[in-house]
């Protein structure tokens, strides 16, 4: 009866001794650590920038192709051809299949800070090794070259 007292006695001190620190802490290990709203966009593939999402409608706005190619013609096509050559900066064709529309308008309207901190954007000056310089394009204007990008990739 003693002998089974004292395993007792000893099995409820050893839950209590290993019983709060340790699964606290393991429990704080187990919980990953809070995303910033900026790290989520990154992980997602959006970039960085004030495009947090944009709505996409079929069939293609006309307008806004129309004037998205003219946004181009004056200031993209010195550096970027519409097929998949590479020029100084890469071919747009197939943009819009291999980024995430929000990633392309970012990259359109906030590119030192894409080049800074997405690794996409980081690869791509890898290869061209020139930086996109910032065209000073509103958000209007990014919204109609991507109007235009989707037409040239054969969207309708
Ligand atoms: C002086 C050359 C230059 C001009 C002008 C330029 N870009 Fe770029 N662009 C680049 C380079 C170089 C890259 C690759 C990233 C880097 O190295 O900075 C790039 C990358 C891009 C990308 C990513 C392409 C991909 O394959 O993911 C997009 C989208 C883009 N540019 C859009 C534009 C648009 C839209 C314009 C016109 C408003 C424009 N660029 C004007 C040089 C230019």
């Amino acid at each position: 009866m003693k002998a089974l007292h004292s395993f007792i006695l000893l099995l409820s001190l050893t839950l209590a001794a290993c019983g709060g620190g340790t699964s606290n802490e393991s429990e704080a290990q187990a919980t990953p650590p809070a995303m910033t709203p900026e790290e989520k966009m990154l992980a997602e593939g959006k970039g960085v920038g004030e495009i947090k999402f944009v709505e996409l409608k079929t069939p293609l706005e006309a307008e806004r192709v129309d004037r998205g190619k003219a946004i181009y013609d004056m200031k993209c096509a010195a550096c970027h051809k519409l097929t998949d050559k590479r020029f100084v900066g890469p071919g747009f064709q197939d943009v819009t299949n291999r980024r995430k529309p929000e990633w392309i308008m970012n990259m359109v309207t906030n590119v030192e800070v894409m080049l800074e901190k997405d690794e996409e954007a980081q690869k791509l000056l890898q290869l061209c090794l020139t930086r996109m310089p910032n065209q000073n394009v509103s958000i209007g204007d990014a919204r109609d070259i991507l109007e235009f990008m989707r037409s040239n990739d054969g969207e309708k």
